[in-house]
């Protein structure tokens, strides 16, 4: 690097009119400089799984070229290999091609939680879960940071939809919004410091995200202890003035300083108080200063290295759905009819401001060949991707094709223009075209493996008629070797679902709420958010979540848990592969609490691990499930509390997979209620002061009867009126009782 802020350049050095342009964007994907004190520019780039960076004409949504950079898998494959350890080494590889093309900033990972399926970005979210978004997300941040580039965690936050996304509120309770939709971005944040968050672009319970001073200085600053900056969505600005009063930082893109000169303008009149727009400047200068500590790159970027890392990443990203009598893995002796356009053109990965120029693109067509050669192997499109064409030649071909071979691999798949940003999906469906080809080819050889290319979850309605499903998602650049790795069985299958594949669009947690109306969205299922729901009203699913087979077989053996020196859970598990060749088990943890003075969904993953293990290998896995990761957000005194009990830790290979169970007992939170005339009967019995009096009182007029009790529970006693006691003497009781500590749960009083 040759440009740096000067070490004593600060804030008193800067201008109104300085400060101000730093708050903004120079043009598409750089800041300003100012010359006069050597403050240079950075330039950021898209995006989660791969650099955009665009040489030529620039854009948001992925029209415009960008130079050849490795295209890895999306956010919705690398999230079901269930490991922050892979994350962080395609987050190593991301940060180093970012140093070559000279990129400051990667603008990604998007943790955002998968409401529902019809999202049209859910390809560049993670999972239904919030504790995979955020342990992932922080992978992906720790291995991009670690080469001196920044990320930037997005979209900060409930961006959930695309439908109206630049003026929609999602509407969003406070326990689902802390637990849920928040609880990823908290992770990221309090694991990982990334040097950037990115504000969404809707407005959250009514306020635009980007000058909402509650999101973006309370909760992220103040509560969360978040050092960096906070960048705009492209175009997420409303108004720039209390944006910059609530703690955005930067704009983008530029403005072409009119922005800027608003902010100056509410300095000079008194609308906003210089001393804000110095905090913005300080945290601005300080993102300069980190970004230009960055190493030279080691050499240029190797393309095979991170072509390779693409591939072993693919292969981890595939899930294994279904895998009838062993017909997976394919042998090389068998003769293979591949079918589907997706086998040659590949889906690999949505289009918008993710779409990344791959350096190469594999085809599974040539995977499958490579592995079994080319006299096994025979390809028929079967159907139009675009639906031109013979349509009734191409299926007649292939099911022509599918009855002479041994097995069919049928790939099927959402066509890519029903798939992206800007725009959410209608339905989860593949295309009929598609499913009348797969019952031809049924009809004629029942021995087909159906593998699956889509950014979001789609329907299976045929999954009971074929004997394996491989779920591919969208791969990355290396996706098609990845699928023939997986069918021939030199990598075992380890992936496992990270969000839930419903039977019906109908069953899911936001139908009926989703994508709102009339600008807003009400998150009606509160809490419920994809497993939860589905536990929670007993509903079948077609796969659940955590859902993923393995050409081998795991036991997973009795869990022990413990709570350790730092209030943490600890919980130990043997894991044995009874298989005969080596795998990867994910093991997960569970935890419930019977009778919780809250509502709760009917169990929670906790904690996870990715186990590879050699056949007949045994080894005991430990797991942390972190108290603060018990606790559920209680509004009462808005704040997270754990509440004290006996939790069940139940430990199994997918959240409908739960093989042993154990039960820990946490100490609860003490919290503190001061007992006033509107506090109940029921809460002024339990007072350790009050409570006893009120027993013996209340005995030795009326007997203690238990349904009289019951009937007065909920009574605030300020409304009591004079029975069971007078006035006066609960007035007495409550002046007495004074504050009340306990821990939440506790019933030792
Ligand atoms: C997207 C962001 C992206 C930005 C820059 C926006 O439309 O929402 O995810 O980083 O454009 O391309």
């Amino acid at each position: 690097m040759t440009e740096s802020v000067p070490a004593e350049v600060s804030v008193a050095d800067l201008t109104l009119e300085e400060k101000a342009s730093l708050t903004s964007g120079a043009d598409f994907w750089t800041t300003k400089s100012v010359d006069r004190l050597g403050i240079p520019s950075i330039l950021m780039t898209d995006g989660p799984h791969g650099l955009r960076k665009q040489a030529g004409e620039t854009d948001h949504l992925g029209l415009a070229g960008s130079v050849p950079a490795t295209c890895f898998p999306p956010a919705v494959g690398l999230s079901a290999s269930f490991d922050p350890e892979l994350a962080e080494r395609v987050g190593v590889a991301l940060g180093a091609e970012a140093v070559i093309e000279d990129v400051a900033i990667i603008l990604g990972p998007g943790i955002n939680i998968k409401r529902s399926p019809l999202c049209g970005r859910n390809f560049e979210y993670m999972s239904e879960d919030p504790i995979v978004s955020g342990v992932l997300g922080a992978g992906v941040v720790r291995g991009i940071e670690s080469k001196g580039v920044g990320s930037s965690l997005k979209h900060f936050a409930a961006n959930n939809q695309e439908t109206d996304r630049l003026r929609v509120s999602a509407d969003v309770d406070p326990r689902a919004l802390r637990e849920i939709y928040l609880r990823g971005f908290q992770r990221v944040v309090e694991d990982a410091q990334p040097w950037t968050v990115m504000c969404s672009y809707n407005r959250l319970n009514g306020i635009h995200t980007s000058e909402d001073p509650w999101l973006l200085t309370q909760v992220l600053r103040d509560e969360w202890g978040y050092q960096g900056i906070v960048v705009s969505d492209w175009g997420a600005v409303n108004d720039r003035v209390p944006g910059v009063a609530a703690g955005l930082d930067l704009e983008m893109p530029s403005s072409g300083g009119r922005t800027d000169a608003d902010v100056v303008a509410a300095v000079r009149d008194g609308r906003l108080d210089e001393a804000a727009l110095d905090v913005v400047t300080e945290r601005l200068l300080e993102l300069v200063r980190k970004a230009q500590a960055r190493p030279a790159a080691d050499g240029p970027l190797d393309v095979d290295a991170h072509h390779a890392l693409a591939r072993e990443v693919a292969g981890r990203s595939i899930v294994l759905l279904k895998n009838e009598h062993a017909i997976l893995p394919l042998t090389a002796s068998q003769s293979v009819a591949v079918i589907g356009p997706f086998a040659e053109q590949p889906r690999y990965q949505g289009a918008g401001s993710s779409q990344i120029n791959p350096t190469r693109l594999d085809n599974a067509l040539d995977g499958i060949v490579g592995h079994a050669g080319q006299d096994s192997v025979s390809f028929a499109p079967g159907f139009p991707l675009d639906g031109s064409g013979d349509g009734f030649a191409l299926r007649r071909d292939a099911v022509a094709l599918a009855a002479s071979r041994d097995v069919v691999v049928l790939f099927l798949g959402v066509p890519a223009p029903e798939e992206s940003e800007g725009f959410d999906r209608e339905h989860i469906d593949l295309p009929a075209v598609q499913l009348e080809v797969l019952d031809a080819v049924l009809a004629v050889n029942p021995m087909a493996v159906v593998v699956l290319s889509n950014g979001g979850v789609v329907a299976l309605p045929f999954a009971d008629r074929v004997p394996a499903i491989l779920e591919t998602w969208l791969l990355g650049q290396a996706g098609g070797s990845a699928v023939a790795d997986v069918l021939y069985g030199t990598v075992n299958p380890s992936g496992k679902l990270a969000e839930t594949i419903p039977l019906r669009l109908q069953d899911t947690p936001a139908f009926g709420n989703f994508p709102g109306e009339f600008g807003h969205v009400r998150y009606g299922e509160g809490l419920l958010v994809g497993y939860r729901w589905y536990d929670a009203h007993g509903l079948e699913v077609r796969y659940p979540f955590g859902h993923g087979l393995s050409y081998t077989t795991f036991e997973i053996g009795d869990a022990a848990a413990s709570v350790n020196s730092d209030g943490d859970v600890a919980v130990t598990v043997p894991v044995t592969n009874t298989g005969s060749v080596a795998g990867r088990e994910v093991v997960q943890v569970y935890t419930s609490l019977r009778g919780s003075a809250v509502q709760r969904p009917p169990r929670e993953l906790k904690a996870f691990a990715s186990v590879p293990l050699e056949s007949g290998a045994t080894t005991d896995v430990s797991l942390t499930v972190r108290r603060a990761d018990l606790a559920y957000w209680d509004m009462r005194v808005d704040g997270w509390v754990v509440e004290g009990g006996r939790y069940v830790v139940e430990v199994g290979a997918s959240s409908r997979d739960l093989r042993t169970s154990t039960a820990v007992d946490v100490d609860g939170d003490a919290l503190t209620f001061p007992i006033t005339m509107e506090s109940t009967f029921e809460e002024l019995l339990a007072d350790p002061i009050a409570g006893p009096e009120l027993k013996t009182v209340v005995e030795s007029q009326f007997g203690f009867d238990n349904d009289m009790v019951k009937m007065l529970a909920n009574f605030p006693v300020g409304r009591l009126d004079g029975f069971p006691l007078p006035r006066a003497a609960i007035l007495a009781l409550v002046e007495r009782a004074g504050t009340n500590a306990r821990s939440i749960g506790d019933s030792s009083e």
